[in-house]
């Protein structure tokens, strides 16, 4: 079995983030998002990954992976190039499948369990694809499968208005090489995409089974700034405690920290877990739960809480930051004498904020 992780598309909805880099990279708990992904394949013995590469500055993503021996994994690139769709992204990797079966994995989707049992069994089975599905509050925001009674997939339908289940597609799919040619026959949507859900379905009228699998514990979709934070909060929650840098005297840390390389936390800060600081940084003021501190930041007499910082930056504030999205290389620096009430950002690479 092989593994197909899609890391093309336009990231609109994380802009302006996603105008410096491609969003797989975007770090939660300081590691990027694709690594999760590429991790959960590797810890079920999937070595050979195709990633899938759009035209969102594919080099940073090459740059990042390289040939995947840091993973234990051996990477191929697969060139899509303009986003036409999951199906279409799925239908570059047919030469890199060669025959196999595989697993597609959205490259920005990070499931808290392992896809162990997902997997198990499917090459013996007689299913042509396997879904992973999750009870959701609201289906129709989501593509939505409806069952038989043996969990067998009869139909699935993109956002309806009128959900027959309460069971959403997780961008996790398991396929056999009859999906390209189920892909070959769908025409694309109405917002111009071949939709791997029309492929599924064309399996299921083609008289193919299609199996599901209902996973527990949670997943996330990173499309958007408030599901990054989201995704650092849970994976955050299993963070363990490892200090590293230099904790001066009179700092106070609660609950599970880590701390990197490097880092100096001052005298009279204080770190509240779960949190996570990079290497070499130099930290002043609060840093409360749920935060993931990027390599070489300053924390300048400020308090920050529910934030993703990813990098290279200064914060010098007078007021709390709190579940905000700070871009590689910014600066904040507020003046001294306004005092507004709390403040939230999602702000792109290079960016001077002063206020
Ligand atoms: P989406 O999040 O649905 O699409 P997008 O990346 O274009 O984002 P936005 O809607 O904000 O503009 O894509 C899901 C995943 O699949 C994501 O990791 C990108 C990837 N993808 C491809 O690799 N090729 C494609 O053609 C599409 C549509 C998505």
């Amino acid at each position: 079995m092989k593994g197909v992780i899609l890391s093309g598309g336009h990231g609109t909805r994380l802009r302006p983030l996603t105008h410096t880099g491609p969003k797989q990279l975007i770090p939660i708990a300081n590691k990027p998002v694709i690594d999760y992904a590429i991790e959960d394949l590797r810890n079920v013995g999937i070595t050979e990954i195709g990633i899938i590469l759009g035209t969102n500055m594919p080099n940073k993503i090459k740059d990042a992976l390289g040939d995947g021996s840091k993973y234990g994994v051996n990477i191929t690139y697969i060139m899509q190039g303009e986003p036409k769709g999951l199906a279409h992204a799925a239908k570059t990797a047919k030469d890199f499948v060669d025959g196999d079966s595989f697993v597609m994995y959205l490259g920005d989707n990070i499931l808290k369990s392992s896809i162990k049992d997902f997997v198990s069994e499917f090459d013996d089975s007689d299913f042509s694809s396997r879904l992973l599905l999750q009870e959701v509050a609201d289906p129709r925001q989501f593509g939505v499968a409806e069952l038989n009674d043996e969990g067998k997939i009869i139909n699935l339908v993109e956002k309806p208005e009128h959900p027959k289940s309460n069971l959403a597609l997780v961008g996790i799919y398991l396929f056999k090489n009859n999906i390209f040619e189920a892909i070959d026959k769908i025409k694309p949507s109405w917002r111009n995409e071949l939709e791997i859900t029309d492929a599924i379905q064309q399996l299921i009228d083609d008289g193919y089974d299609v199996d599901s699998f209902v996973v527990e514990g949670w997943w996330k979709d990173t499309g958007k700034p408030e599901d990054v934070l989201d995704a650092n909060q849970l994976i955050l929650e299993t963070l363990k405690t490892d200090i590293q840098g230099i904790v001066e005297d009179d700092v106070k840390i609660k609950g599970r920290v880590v701390i990197g390389e490097g880092t100096v936390i001052k005298s009279g800060s204080v770190i509240k877990g779960p949190t996570i600081i990079g290497k070499n940084c130099e930290i002043k003021g609060y840093v409360g739960p749920y935060t993931s501190i990027g390599d070489n930041t300053k924390i300048i007499e400020s308090e920050i809480d529910s934030s993703i910082v990813i990098g290279d930056s200064v914060i010098q504030s007078n007021k709390r930051i709190t579940e905000s999205l700070i871009g590689q290389n910014s600066k904040i620096i507020t003046d001294k004498k306004t005092y507004p009430k709390g403040r939230s950002f999602v702000i792109g690479e290079n960016t001077i904020i002063t206020l």
